[in-house]
């Protein structure tokens, strides 16, 4: 299966988000990452509901909505009204995982679940079944630009042999640090889904930069 492309918008310019659409839309990127932050789980505040709200009537790709919120449980049905097609906890914000990911599918969306760089891969293996999308962070999670951690091809190995031996269909999906130079890497690692923040938004021409992440 070809890797996935997903700009997360927190790198784009936020006066101009139509700018942003744009260039997913036009792109061979294929979702948007979109970054939500309460200041309490990470220690920055991003955006919410309204936000998303507002940009999904200029966009036709999927939402991919990662939620760096504590008790998640409390928004699942709001950030569906606004436009979610995926919807991604962390691990260390959920008391009752399986519980809220029934709660994400009940609603009609995919269900991911995001793992801090300290949390270890072993701790999904009775829930991996259930999970449609694991998303390593490969940077702490709260602020885009940060430089990637190299463990991350590790886990990436750890995970994908774990997702084989229980014949789970989950996608791994891979959040902060991601460049043209780590990106080769991390596919033949295993990894499907690429977020890219700065190094899309920050670049000369964002469109020809996710159309190169895509073929590389
Ligand atoms: C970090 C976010 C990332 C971030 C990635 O907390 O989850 O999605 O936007 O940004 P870059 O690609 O700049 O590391
Ligand atoms: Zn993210």
């Amino acid at each position: 299966m070809a890797h996935k492309i997903a700009p997360s918008i927190l790198a784009a310019d936020f006066s101009n988000l139509q700018s942003a659409c744009h260039i997913i839309e036009n792109s061979a990127a294929d979702w948007y990452h979109i970054d939500v932050m309460d200041g309490v789980f990470v220690p920055n505040i991003s955006f919410g509901m309204p936000v998303i709200k507002a940009i999904k009537p200029h966009s036709t790709k999927t939402f991919d909505v990662h939620l760096m919120i504590v008790d998640p449980d409390r928004y699942i049905k709001d950030f569906k009204k606004v436009g979610a097609d995926i919807l991604t906890v962390h691990y260390e914000a959920c008391n009752h995982l399986h519980r809220t990911l029934q709660a994400i599918k009940a609603e009609g969306m995919q269900a991911g679940v995001a793992l801090n760089p300290h949390t270890p891969i072993s701790l999904l293996v009775d829930v991996i079944k259930d999970i449609d999308i694991v998303c390593l962070m490969s940077v702490n999670p709260g602020f885009g630009g940060q430089s990637f951690i190299e463990q991350t091809y590790d886990k990436v190995h750890m995970l994908k042999e774990m997702i084989k031996e229980k014949g789970a269909s989950t996608l791994i999906e891979i959040d902060g640090g991601v460049t043209d130079e780590n990106a080769r890497k991390l596919i033949n690692a295993g990894a499907d889904v690429l977020v890219a923040g700065s190094f899309v938004f920050k670049s000369e021409n964002p469109i020809e930069t996710c159309n190169k992440l895509k073929e590389i």
